[in-house]
């Protein structure tokens, strides 16, 4: 692996080898530890055109563990608010000694130009591509499930949200597709139902309680409004919550040993009751935490592959 732009290029054993990493940088009490510094004199930037905690914080404390120096770039406060283009950003990044690039980007299809403007000895990490892409989030999920229920297969998954504009939704559906799950059911208002070429191996359903029937695994979404065109497609929220929101309630509906995940950030009362977000059956706080041992897994992956 010398890049990571989709989780649907990986393959099985790839991102088995991924997950047994990350294991591998989690401790007794599951917190990321330390490791030999595999990324000493690499300088990783993160350079991020949408908001983000979680992603751009969670690379920055895994690049550090593995030894890099890290610099955060956004829109708003760098040169690209004067006009500068993506490329001679990149470049001038390059120029500082920059050999990874972790971005995330509001606009969809540029990984592949990215890719032919930069150096050759550079490594390109997509973290977070319009509503196309979230391979790292895809994998730390991917992690997280591994962890409560042993593999993939036989377990039933479902995805509940606004699925139209989720890229979390496309890169854990790739993921489980590829590590041959049993059944994935995404769940929506009609308002919000995908393109469904884009969610092989899924089914669709607008009907949230047969969809959490027997669930083993149920991953709730946000409503994201700042990918609506106009604002007719933002459905009324207090209506949401009682036609979609999943509630302790509606939890009953799933196995007893169901987990509960969210890849943050969450519209409490909106997407997810609170006593749910906060419940014995969330696995939420853990979800952030795997990301860092992800993260480690696939820097390190990334860079014992150079050479
Ligand atoms: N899950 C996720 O991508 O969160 P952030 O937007 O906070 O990075």
């Amino acid at each position: 692996m010398k890049h990571l732009l989709y989780l649907k290029n990986l393959n099985q054993e790839t991102i088995t080898e991924i997950l047994d990493t990350a294991e591998h940088f989690l401790n007794h009490d599951n917190q990321p530890i330390g490791s030999e510094k595999i990324l000493q004199d690499k300088t990783l930037a993160n350079v991020f055109f949408e908001p983000s905690t979680r992603t751009r914080s969670s690379f920055q404390i895994a690049a550090r563990k593995l030894g890099a120096d890290v610099i955060n770039i956004d829109e708003e406060h760098s040169s690209r608010a004067k006009g500068e283009t993506l490329f001679d950003t990149l470049k001038s990044l390059e120029a500082m000694g920059v050999n990874y690039f972790v971005i995330r980007n509001k606009h969809s299809g540029i990984f592949d130009e990215i890719l032919e403007n930069i150096d050759h000895n550079s490594r390109l990490i997509n973290a977070g591509e319009s509503n196309i892409s979230h391979p790292t989030q895809g994998l730390l999920d991917l992690l997280t499930i591994r962890r409560h229920k042993k593999d993939f297969k036989n377990i039933k998954t479902v995805i509940l949200g606004d699925l139209s504009h989720s890229r979390v939704a496309r890169s854990l559906t790739e993921g489980l597709s590829i590590m041959g799950t049993g059944e994935i059911v995404i769940v929506s208002p009609i308002d919000y139902k995908p393109d469904m070429k884009l969610f092989n191996g899924a089914e669709y359903t607008d009907n949230i309680e047969s969809a959490l029937s027997d669930a083993d695994v149920v991953v709730t979404l946000r409503v994201q409004k700042e990918r609506m065109d106009d604002e007719t497609q933002f459905l009324d929220q207090s209506k949401y919550f009682k036609d979609y929101g999943l509630t302790s309630d509606r939890l009953k509906l799933c196995k007893k040993d169901v987990i509960v995940m969210h890849p943050g950030p969450m519209n409490r009362g909106v997407e997810i009751e609170n006593t749910v977000a906060d419940g014995e059956h969330s696995v939420i706080t853990e979800q952030v935490t795997n990301g860092i041992a992800t993260r480690m897994a696939i820097l390190s992956i990334i860079e014992r592959g150079k050479g």
